[in-house]
């Protein structure tokens, strides 16, 4: 009997761990040494900590007397994310370098505030919305595919790729269409401020203030007063529509926030909460979505059993028509991939917490002002919580076997009140995308060997992704 391809692929290839990430151990005299360890962070914060994380459920360091703890054991995520969230509010200097962009959007907000904009902005993600906006997602897919038929350029660099995709799709779903915006230029800034400020940096880790002139600061500061300008003058244009003539306005997420009001006290949001918000959607939906694709692709490019999985899949529900959010629940095996891949390349690799007065996590007494790195890398790989955690499996997400996951050790939308409000929306996104683009073509790294995993605040390969497409017949 005749094997399929997929079926025939040797267990040793089954059994091949993706490529390592090396841990080097941290520069000695260790933390305390910190230029040395800045230097490092800088360059890759996956590689800044050494190998300890990965076997401690908690790592307790200090940096200029501050105290600095890797959590991994899921009890104490739980009780940070969850349990005790009120005492972990987002803090640090992760926060620092995003509030230049977003302000005070449901990113960065705390207390009050969050609270408030959660509840207001929570119907705009409700699942008969997300739905809606299904065609939207297939039709930039869709786009992007036209324009690589129409060129013939056998090797192409996916991570820009992505990044404009899922940029397009955001436009599409923030904006609607009609609203006049260079894609191009946007999409750039965006890169630029996450390029610039996404960078660990030591002012914002010594709490430096707003006017500081640093590097990241100064190179940031076109990018952010370009989308501030722009995205000022559309939300401006809509409202002046909604007043004219609301029925003519698209349904889109910008009309969303702007009709928005408090489902308690009918308050709806003024135009700086609503500009922060649309800032904070596309800076936070656009990158994270778009690694999740690129590391998606280079993992099926590395498993061709897994990608011969998909296609069967994808012959068998599609059968060559446009994916549509029905479809997105059937494509079970597609998104068992999605959530592997989203396990072994967290696109928010690190997630900061600040503990606001003394608790316990793991036995241990916590100081006010302790920085927590809860990180879903560090968790996602954690040789405690996981059979062979360098082995790509996504089987491990099958149902019936994903129940098996702790809660807390496979978090890369979060969890808690803070958990991911795009969640839902980057699933259905990405499964689409998926979807309508490995139905066309088949994607191949060229240098596997070069891919280079790197954190800032998102995930990304550094120096980018080739890879060969090739047209499926
Ligand atoms: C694969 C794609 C995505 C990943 C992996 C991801 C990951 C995350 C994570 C880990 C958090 C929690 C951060 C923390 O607790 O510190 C978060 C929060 C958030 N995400 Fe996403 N995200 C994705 C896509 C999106 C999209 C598409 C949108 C919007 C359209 C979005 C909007 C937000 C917002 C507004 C928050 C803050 C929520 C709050 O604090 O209430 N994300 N995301």
């Amino acid at each position: 009997m005749s094997e399929t391809p997929a079926a025939s692929q040797p267990l040793r290839d089954r059994k091949r761990p993706v490529a390592p990430v090396l841990f080097p151990e941290p520069p000695k005299p260790g933390w305390r040494d910190i230029i040395a360890f800045f230097n490092r962070a800088r360059r890759n914060l996956l590689t800044a900590f050494g190998e300890l994380p990965y076997t401690q459920p908690i790592v307790r360091r200090s940096l200029l007397g501050t105290p600095i703890w890797i959590v991994s054991d899921p009890e104490a995520v739980k009780r940070i994310l969850l349990d005790n969230v009120a005492n972990y509010p987002k803090g640090g200097q992760q926060q620092r370098r995003l509030k230049p962009a977003v302000g005070d959007g449901l990113l960065t907000a705390g207390g009050e505030s969050w609270r408030w904009q959660r509840r207001t902005t929570a119907p705009a993600f409700q699942h008969k919305k997300i739905v809606a906006f299904a065609p939207a997602m297939t039709a930039a897919a869709e786009e992007m595919l036209k324009a690589w038929d129409g060129d013939d350029a056998a090797e192409r660099d996916i991570a820009p790729e992505m990044m404009r995709l899922t940029y397009d799709v955001l436009s599409r779903t923030v904006f609607g269409a009609g609203t006049r915006t260079d894609p191009k230029k946007m999409g750039e800034a965006f890169e630029l401020y996450f390029d610039t400020v996404g960078r660990l940096d030591l002012a914002a880790f010594l709490n430096l203030p707003e006017w500081v002139p640093t590097l990241g600061r100064l190179r940031a500061r076109p990018a952010l007063r370009y989308f501030h300008g722009e995205i000022g003058r559309i939300v401006a244009e809509r409202r002046a529509l909604l007043a004219r003539d609301a029925s003519a306005a698209p349904e889109d997420l910008l009309t969303m926030l702007l009709t928005a009001t408090d489902p308690e006290d009918g308050r709806p949001m003024n135009d700086r909460q609503v500009i922060d918000n649309v800032i904070t959607f596309i800076g936070a939906g656009h990158e994270t979505t778009a690694n999740a694709l690129c590391w998606t692709l280079y993992l099926l490019s590395e498993y061709p059993w897994a990608d011969e999985r998909v296609q069967s899949e994808l012959r068998s529900v599609l059968g060559g028509r446009t994916a549509t959010a029905e479809d997105v629940g059937r494509l079970t095996y597609t998104r068992q991939v999605l959530e592997e891949a989203m396990r072994l390349y967290p696109p928010a690799p690190f997630l900061g917490r600040e503990a606001a007065a003394t608790d316990e996590l793991g036995g241990h007494p916590v100081k006010p002002g302790t920085q927590l790195l809860v990180s879903p890398w560090i968790l996602h790989r954690h040789r405690a919580l996981w059979d062979e955690p360098e082995l790509f499996d996504p089987e491990r997400f099958a149902p019936g076997k994903r129940e098996a996951i702790h809660r807390f050790a496979y978090i890369p939308f979060g969890a808690g009140p803070r958990i991911c409000i795009g969640m839902a929306f980057a699933m259905q996104e990405a499964v689409l995308l998926l979807a309508t683009m490995l139905q066309r073509y088949r994607f191949t790294v060229v240098s596997p060997e070069k891919i280079d995993p790197h954190a800032s605040i998102t995930l990304r390969p550094r120096g980018g992704m080739t890879m060969r497409l090739e047209r499926r017949g």
